[in-house]
Parts: structure tokens; C-alpha cells; sequence
């Protein structure tokens, strides 16, 4: 709530680290807050008869945005009650943002997959909290931390993989992972512990070697998460560093008889490189139950972000915690997601008669797919990422304000997608809220949306969109890099807007080339372009 629409509050600092003045994206906005998750009962913790209610609620309060940091697994929008409160909403014009889950990197994993929905994936930014492992063979590995405490000493302390003080009862995996009873305080204590990331929570793992006597610990990822680092705030000094760093660490000991380290205290460290990146966890597409509409739709900030924090319990959110902070560093879509919804706040501000669709076409054909060194953004693992990972891109507010033209939607347009879908009218009433027939011809695929994807295509297919100018008149010529072996040809090639408002229809025929025998997704460009502004759109293509 207060990255979405928090006050400024000055010399605020998670731990003393990061410290500046916090603001939300939309500072002295009026906040509303709705609870739909309780303790659990046999399970569940987020009710849908709750979500409907805060979403009726909501709606009744007359709230211009909506920041869902919440979700299920994908599932059919009729059987998905944060998607059916999400339509309820935005035909009041309410704009509904919402997290594309914590669930990556695996494919198919993105929640929320409502086209009326904004989805959002979690990226980096160029904020850092370096602490560095050196070893005893002076190699330094850069990590990140929030530990607030230091090395007793500025001095190497002795090194162990958390594998070698497995306790007799216990694997030697779970003595890698540092899980509770798993490690044997007589072979940690006094030095620094390695512990392999995954299964329990990574400031538990701290929590466990500082339970058994270590002086620190190393928190090395595992494959997986290969290059996604976090600085939590740990209970006792440690550093967490990537896969590769991990492995060299591992080698180390294991080539040594007496292996050493040292952790460098934490600092704040701004400007760093590359940024944004993906962030392992943040879900990603195809969209498992729609794949006509690319999820996620942008990405935003949801690494390591500082925010308002509840002083009921600790900043590890574990109950061995009894520090208390005002601030504290956070991962995870659930950030993400407000980040966005504190842009759509200013956007409404100044366009108030804007659907939510067209602030959602402004945030995402002026994403950028570049980072601060002017490459693509990579993944966690330093591999180029695609709309799977970050749908139109890394958000950029500033250019959201001018976008030049938007890809609009009504509320129809929605129940005729849902028509598409071959929803009858019982299942559409459940959006419409009263009886609405379906035309009689709709296109999926000529569905207005701000991104084109075609998940099997066969020969070619011919696909049409409607751009409004919202900027100044001028002249927009298509720009196109297409999907590799797809041809992609746009008629007309050019579209001259008179006056604010007007609206132009295009088409964009897609075809599979020759010699093109790749069956899986390729990804390309659309951006209509009067050299003001760059109207992005990802195109993608999968041939089958
Ligand atoms: C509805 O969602 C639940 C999980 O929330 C799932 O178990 C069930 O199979 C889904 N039903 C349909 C018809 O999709
Ligand atoms: C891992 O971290 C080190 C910094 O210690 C950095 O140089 C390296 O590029 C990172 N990523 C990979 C994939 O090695
Ligand atoms: C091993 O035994 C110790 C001492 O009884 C206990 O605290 C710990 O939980 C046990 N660990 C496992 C993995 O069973
Ligand atoms: C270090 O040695 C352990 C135990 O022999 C082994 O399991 C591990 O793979 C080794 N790690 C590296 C990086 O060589
Ligand atoms: C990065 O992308 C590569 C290639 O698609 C993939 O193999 C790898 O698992 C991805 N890593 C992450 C952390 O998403
Ligand atoms: C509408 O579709 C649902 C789900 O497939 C089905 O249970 C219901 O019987 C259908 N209703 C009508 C009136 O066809």
C-alpha cells in the first residue's frame, strides 16, 4: 500500500541501510484497504466469497485503482474469483492491476491471465546492498545482504560447506539446505557456514546457523536461481551470492584443508549494472489458459524493494524475529504489482476519462526490453529474456504519459472475448451481472489488445487492431522485427491522424516462411512510430 500510494517520509532505512525519503507512486493519495486473507482454514487462507466482497466493497467506495497482490493458480475465468471481481470492477472504469505470481522460472507458471487485468512480473532495479565474501585465497565474490550485524572481528574465520556439519540423524542435504536439527552445532560453531539456497525460507537458513554457533554464513543459489540474489535481513552477518559464485566457493573448500573467509559489512550501493533484470521467481508466460493473450503483460520493480512495514512482527516475517522495523526490503510480484498501480494513480489523475484498457495500452506500448547498458534485459541466469518473462517490457512511467495512441477496449469488448471463448450465457452472466447475447461472429485474434500473439499458426493468418490518437495529429509509420522464419507485413504502412481521438484500423498478416521448421514460440516487434513516439507492441508466433 505505501509503494502504491504512500506519503513521503523522510530518513527512512531498513536496518540503516537504503535510507532516503520514501514515497508511493502516487504520494498523497487516499488509501483503502481490504482483507481477504485470514489464517488458514484446512488450507486455504484467501477465500473467494472474500475476494468478491472486498471487490464489491471496493467498487461501492467508488476506488480508482485496484492493487491486487493476490492470486491462485491459473485457472478459467469463470472458476476464477480474483478475475471475476477484476471484470466487476473495470466496468465501473476501475483499473485493476494485479501480480503475475512468485512461481517462475518455469514456463506456464503466470496467474491472473484475464485480458482485463494488468499482469505483473517482477524485475530488478539499480539499487544494490553489496556485502563480499572474500576467501582465504583472496578471491572476492560480490552478495547482497540487510544483516544489520557485523563479523565480531575484521579477521578470516574458518569456512565449512553446511554439508560437512551434518548433525548423525540428519541428510547431508538438509545439512546443505541449513534446515532446522539438521546441522551439528559442535562442527559449525564459530565459523562461517555455506548453506545451499531452496526448501526453507533463506532467512531461515540463517536463523539455523546462527542457532548452532556460526559467526556467518554464506547463502550460495542453486541452479535454479542462478543469478538472482536478495538481501534479506538476515539475523546474523551474511552474504547471499549467485549459482557460479556458489560453485567457486564449494570448489574452494574443497581444494583446501583449511578453508577461510571473510564478509565484508553491508553497504547501499545505487546506479548499479545491468538493470532491470528478471527476477527468477516472477511467473511467466505462455498463459496456460488463454494463450491468444500474452501474460505477463509488463514488468516492474520487485526485487529488494523497501516499503512500509508492520511493526506485529519481525522483518524475516519469522516468529524467532523480535526486531521491529518501519521499513522493511521485500520481494516478489506482490511488490511489483504496486509499483504500477502507483502509476495507473497518476495517470488517472491526469486523464480521468480514460478506460482502464487505455491506461493499460499507455503502460505497456512505451515498456522499454532494454536495461541501463543498453542490452536486452537478461534473465536471472544472464540469458536474454522475451515477453514470456516481461510481456510489452520493463515499465516506463514518464513515456506512459504521452503514449500517442492506445489500443482501447470497452467492457463489450471483454464479453465478446469471453463469447469467443465459447463462455454461454449463464458463465457470462457471471461478468455481464445480467443477460447478454453474444454476436454472432468474433475473432479471437482481432481481440484489441495492446500485444499479438498467435499460438498456432498454421500457413498464415491475418490479424486487425485499432490505434486512437491521444496526442497530438501526425503521421505513424509501422516498424517491424519479425519473429524468426514468420513474415510480418502491416497494411496500410502508414496512418495519419487529423485530430485527438480519431481511430484507425490496421492489419497485420503473419506467415510462416519456407524454410522455417522451428515449432516453438519466436517472439518480434510491432512499434507504430511518428519519431515522438515509439507505440510498442510484442508480437508471438508460434507455427505448428
Ligand atoms: C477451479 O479451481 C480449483 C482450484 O481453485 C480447481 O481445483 C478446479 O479444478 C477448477 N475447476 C475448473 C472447472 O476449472
Ligand atoms: C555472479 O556474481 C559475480 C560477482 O561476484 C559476477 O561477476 C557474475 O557476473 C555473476 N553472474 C554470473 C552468471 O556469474
Ligand atoms: C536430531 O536430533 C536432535 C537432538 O535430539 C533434534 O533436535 C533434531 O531435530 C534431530 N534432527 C532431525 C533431522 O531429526
Ligand atoms: C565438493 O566436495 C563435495 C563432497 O565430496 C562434493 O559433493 C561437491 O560436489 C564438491 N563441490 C565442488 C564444487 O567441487
Ligand atoms: C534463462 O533463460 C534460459 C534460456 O531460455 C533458460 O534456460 C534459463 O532457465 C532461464 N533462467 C532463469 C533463471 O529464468
Ligand atoms: C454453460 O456452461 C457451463 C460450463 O460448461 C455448464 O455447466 C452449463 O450447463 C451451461 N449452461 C447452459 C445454459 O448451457
Amino acid at each position: 500500500l505505501s509503494t502504491a500510494g504512500g506519503n513521503l517520509v523522510a530518513k527512512a532505512s531498513v536496518l540503516g541501510f537504503g535510507q532516503g525519503t520514501a514515497k508511493g507512486g502516487s504520494p498523497r493519495a487516499r488509501v483503502a484497504a481490504y482483507k481477504v486473507c485470514w489464517p488458514p482454514v484446512s488450507g486455504d487462507e484467501c477465500f473467494d466469497a472474500d475476494i468478491l466482497a472486498a471487490f464489491d466493497v471496493a467498487i461501492h467506495d467508488g476506488v480508482d485503482v485496484l492493487s491486487v497482490s493476490l492470486g491462485g493458480d491459473p485457472t478459467a475465468f469463470f472458476n476464477d474469483s480474483v478475475a471475476i471481481g477484476s471484470f466487476h470492477a473495470i466496468k465501473h472504469g476501475i483499473v485493476v492491476v494485479c501480480s503475475a505470481g512468485n512461481s517462475g522460472p518455469a514456463d506456464g507458471t503466470v496467474s491472473n491471465i484475464a485480458p482485463w487485468q494488468i499482469t505483473v512480473g517482477a524485475s530488478t532495479m539499480d539499487r544494490e546492498f553489496p556485502s563480499i565474501v572474500v576467501l582465504g585465497n583472496n578471491m572476492r565474490y560480490k552478495g547482497q545482504s540487510l544483516s544489520a550485524k557485523d563479523l565480531p572481528d575484521k579477521k578470516f574465520y574458518p569456512l565449512i560447506s553446511a554439508a560437512d556439519t551434518k548433525a548423525a540423524n540428519a541428510s547431508i542435504e538438509n545439512a546443505l539446505l541449513c534446515q532446522a536439527g539438521a546441522i551439528d552445532p559442535k562442527k559449525a560453531s564459530g565459523k562461517i557456514l555455506v548453506c545451499l539456497r531452496g526448501q526453507n525460507a533463506r532467512v531461515d537458513k540463517g536463523q539455523q546457523a546462527a542457532l548452532a554457533g556460526a559467526v556467518g554464513m554464506v547463502l550460495a543459489n542453486n541452479i535454479l536461481s542462478g543469478n538472482e540474489i536478495i538481501a534479506d535481513a538476515h539475523v546474523l552477518p551474511a552474504s547471499h551470492i549467485n549459482y557460479t559464485d556458489g560453485l567457486a566457493v564449494f570448489t574452494y573448500i574443497n581444494s583446501t584443508k583449511y578453508p577461510t573467509a571473510y564478509i565484508t559489512p553491508v553497504t547501499t550501493q545505487i546506479g548499479t549494472k545491468p538493470a532491470p533484470f528478471m527476477a527468477a521467481f516472477s511467473s511467466k508466460g505462455p498463459n496456460t489458459i488463454t494463450p491468444e493473450i500474452l501474460k505477463p503483460d509488463i514488468t516492474a520493480p520487485g526485487v529488494s524493494v523497501i516499503a512500509a512495514y508492520t511493526e506485529a512482527q519481525g522483518p524475516t516475517n519469522e516468529d524467532f524475529d523480535k526486531r521491529r522495523v518501519q521499513f522493511n526490503c521485500v520481494s516478489g510480484t506482490s511488490m511489483s504489482c504496486p509499483h504500477v498501480s502507483g502509476i495507473v494513480g497518476l495517470l488517472k489523475t491526469l486523464y480521468p476519462n480514460w478506460s482502464p484498457a487505455a491506461i493499460k495500452s499507455a503502460i505497456m506500448t512505451s515498456a522499454t526490453t532494454w536495461d541501463n547498458m543498453k542490452e536486452p534485459i537478461l534473465n536471472a541466469s544472464t540469458i536474454k529474456a522475451g515477453p514470456f518473462n516481461y510481456g510489452a517490457g520493463h515499465i516506463q512511467p514518464n513515456l506512459a504519459m504521452d503514449p500517442g495512441l492506445v489500443y482501447d477496449l470497452a467492457a463489450t469488448d471483454y464479453l465478446n472475448f469471453l463469447c469467443s471463448l465459447g463462455y454461454n450465457e449463464t458463465l457470462i452472466s457471471m461478468f455481464s451481472e445480467k443477460p447478454y447475447k453474444c454476436p454472432k461472429r468474433i475473432s479471437l485474434a482481432n481481440f484489441n489488445y495492446p500485444s499479438i500473439t498467435v499460438p498456432n499458426l498454421v500457413g498464415s493468418i491475418t490479424v486487425t487492431r485499432t490505434v486512437k490518437n491521444v496526442g497530438s495529429p501526425g503521421s505513424y509509420r509501422a516498424q517491424v522485427q519479425r519473429p524468426t522464419g514468420i513474415s510480418v507485413q502491416v497494411k496500410p504502412k502508414k496512418l495519419k491522424f487529423k485530430k485527438v481521438g480519431e481511430e484507425k484500423t490496421f492489419s497485420v498478416t503473419l506467415k510462416v516462411m519456407k524454410a522455417h521448421a522451428v515449432k516453438e514460440y519466436v517472439f518480434g516487434q510491432l512499434i507504430w512510430s511518428d519519431h515522438v513516439h515509439y507505440v510498442s507492441s510484442p508480437i508471438v508466433v508460434k507455427a505448428v
